[in-house]
């Protein structure tokens, strides 16, 4: 099971679909895709969280459904759930980063770190990643870079994807 975990420097609050970068919630939006679609399905084996200031978003592909790969369609369940609405796979809790890293295996992506083509990666680790403000907690754990340029959060969950999966057996 792949665990990405966002550190989201926003408050998670109600938002309109027309409004998705308030709190950056486009962001998460792309991530998600990034985390889970592949084309015409979507991964089981990933879990996403976003640790926001005040609550954490966790989206568990098991029992997601009829999500779409698109960021309104993406939005549009956070929203919803923020309303009241439940949906599986989808829950708003008070988890920290703490909480989601123990007793695990955790990598934390980061420009200085080791290069990943050179780091022997675990399918069931934590990988730790920050948002458009970077990661601004401590987080212990290994760091690992993607590449000497700083890249769009979504772009890196999509590298580390490809990466875990060329090294499946
Ligand atoms: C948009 S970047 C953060 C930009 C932010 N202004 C900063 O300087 O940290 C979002 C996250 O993607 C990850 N990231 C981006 N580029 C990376 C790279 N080349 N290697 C490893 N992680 C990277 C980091 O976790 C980073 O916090």
């Amino acid at each position: 099971m792949r665990t990405f975990i966002i550190q989201m420097n926003h408050d998670l609050e109600k938002f309109e679909l027309n409004n998705l970068t308030q709190n950056r919630i486009d962001l998460l939006a792309r991530a998600v895709n990034a985390a889970l679609w592949l084309d015409k399905t979507i991964r089981r084996d990933v879990i996403v969280y976003f640790v926001f200031n005040n609550k954490t978003v966790k989206v568990d592909p098991v029992g997601l459904k009829r999500m779409g790969p698109d960021e309104r369609n993406i939005s549009s369940f956070i929203k919803h759930t923020l309303d009241g609405r439940s949906f599986p796979g989808l829950e708003i809790n008070g988890q920290k980063i703490s909480d989601l890293i123990k007793g695990k295996k955790a990598y934390v992506l980061d420009v200085s770190g080791n290069d990943i083509r050179e780091a022997g990666l675990d399918d069931n680790a934590c990988y730790v990643l920050g948002d458009d403000a970077g990661l601004t907690v401590k987080v212990k754990g290994d760091k690992i870079s993607l590449g000497p340029k700083v890249i769009l959060t979504s772009h890196a969950i999509a590298i580390i994807n490809n990466e875990l999966d060329r090294r499946e057996p």
